[in-house]
């Protein structure tokens, strides 16, 4: 066939005749038709060209525009000199504005759970990674608040600073202050109010191992080690003890552990003193949820209602912790997130983002890392979409050594996090980022000078680099440098 020139095909001539017009239709088709086999023809993988596109970008991506080229295959270091001037088309805009693509200068607008049904990630999970200030709470409150609008909700267990609370009650949620002396007291063990598409038998079972998991975790928590089989036993039956009372609370199984039921430790094999012997650690354990430095904080029925139908419900944790007191603030986010469990496990409960602001605080213990990563697996299960802030990627790798379970439960969170934010970072977390995340070069030397609010986007097999962009009122209602 003979090439004709392109601007002969793409632009008819003035005054050109009808045989003109004929013979270009015929070029435009055989160009085509031409493409067409050579697309069929292209080779399975060819490692020389392994990642680049499958067949000559411009041509698939625009029909419109017949460039008269052979289909062809080739990096992007060529073809962005042979195919100047395209941009990345971004993710849609199906979702919730973010700001602006730095390199294409589009708008930047994502929802995990549209992405999701699009199979552009394969978990609705986010971890943000950014210096201290460099702008990962006003992302994260961004993408969340302009998300009410969809109808999304958000639930906040962890706040240790307290700056979610301002945000919550700007936009008609609730904010939850917890901390020694406070008024409000959440009961852990609440049930919940059962979905009416969950039968009553199945929500108990429900119920009894939500209760069940929460006591291994704060039995664990506060001991820093693995229970032992007794003492698993010990809590079973002092659990099973108390959920004969209609709302049973920690202080009840506080009582059951130190005064196990005869009839309960005999069906079991065996006796009221062997559990007290070797149950007393873990009774111990328990025991300063109630007269410990989290006293009056769990240990009585709840004095607030869990209202799911509220668009944000934020848990400000600011109170306790204090000092660098992490354990107290990782038992507070054991029951709180229990507590919010009952609310986001209901299937009718619509899309709701969970965030742990701040997480690196509480990820130093597997036993809440275990809780976390279980419920990172139920995120699809539960339309829930996990937002976990932390400052740097080795936050994860210092919860334990190499090998450890920790260290194992908190890369795995990693991997369960399709969509990772990396906002600045420092210079000796640069080889390490790019390790994990499995970065280029190009979007280390990226993230290593980004301005504030400024961050890479990465998703599976595509990044972005995203400007946040304020109203200001929002950037009213997100400074946390007030007083600074
Ligand atoms: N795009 C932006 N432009 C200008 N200022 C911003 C931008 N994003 C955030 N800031 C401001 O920077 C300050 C720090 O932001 P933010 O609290 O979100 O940071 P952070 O990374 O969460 O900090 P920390 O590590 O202390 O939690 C805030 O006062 C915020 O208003
Ligand atoms: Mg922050």
């Amino acid at each position: 066939m003979t090439r004709r020139p392109l601007d002969a095909v793409l632009y008819e001539p003035a005054g050109a005749g009808r045989k003109r017009r004929a013979a270009n239709r015929r070029a435009l088709q055989a160009a085509r038709t031409n493409g067409r086999r050579s697309e069929q023809d292209q080779p399975q993988s060819d490692p020389l060209t392994a990642g680049a596109p499958r067949t000559s970008a411009p041509y698939s991506a625009n029909r419109r525009l017949p460039l008269l080229v052979d289909p062809h295959r080739a990096t992007t270091r060529v073809l962005r000199v042979a195919y100047p001037f395209l941009a990345e088309g971004g993710l849609g805009s199906d979702g919730t504005y973010i700001g602006s693509d730095v390199f294409s200068g589009g708008s930047f607008v994502y929802d995990p759970w549209v992405l999701y049904q699009a199979r552009v990630i394969t978990n609705p999970n986010l971890l943000l990674a950014g210096v201290i200030g460099s702008g990962k709470s006003s992302t994260a409150k961004a993408l969340i608040t302009r998300s009410i609008a969809l109808g999304h909700k958000a639930y906040v267990p962890c706040d240790p600073k307290g700056e979610w609370s301002s945000v919550s009650e700007a936009f008609g949620g609730a904010a939850i202050k917890l901390g020694p002396g406070l008024p409000t007291r959440l009961n852990p063990l609440d049930a919940g109010t059962r979905p009416s598409a969950v039968p009553v038998g199945e929500w108990q079972r429900v119920v009894r191992s939500r209760r069940r998991a929460l006591l291994g975790t704060l039995a664990e928590s506060t001991l820093g080690r693995p229970l032992s089989a007794i003492e698993h036993t010990c809590l079973d039956l002092s659990l099973d003890s108390v959920t004969t009372s209609a709302e049973p609370t920690i202080p009840d199984v506080v009582v059951a552990l130190f005064e196990p039921d005869a009839d309960r430790a005999a069906a079991v094999g065996t006796s009221v003193r062997i559990l007290t012997t070797e149950g007393r650690e873990v009774s111990h354990a328990i025991r300063r949820m109630v007269h410990g430095d989290l006293a009056g904080m769990f240990d009585g029925p709840s004095t607030t209602q869990f209202d799911a139908s509220l668009p944000m419900v934020t848990l400000d944790s600011s109170w306790i912790g204090a000092g660098g007191n992490d354990l107290a603030l990782r038992l507070t986010l054991a029951c709180a997130s229990s507590w919010m469990e009952a609310a986001v496990s209901d299937p009718a409960g619509g899309q709701r983002f969970i965030v742990y602001d701040e997480g690196w605080r509480v990820m130093r213990d597997p036993a809440l890392l275990r809780r976390m990563q279980e419920q990172w697996k139920l995120s699809r299960a539960w339309g829930v979409a996990n937002v976990l802030i932390v400052h740097r990627l080795s936050d994860l790798a210092a919860v334990g050594d190499l090998g450890s379970e920790a260290r194992a439960l908190a890369e795995g969170l990693l991997a369960d996090c399709s969509t990772r934010i990396m906002l600045r970072q420092e210079p000796d977390q640069l080889a390490r980022t790019a390790t994990l995340l499995g970065l280029t070069d190009v979007e280390i030397a990226t993230i290593a000078k980004l301005p504030k609010g400024r961050a890479l986007w990465r998703l599976p097999n595509r990044s972005f680099v995203v400007q946040l962009v304020r109203h200001a009122r929002e950037a009213e209602l997100f400074d946390t440098d007030a007083r600074m």
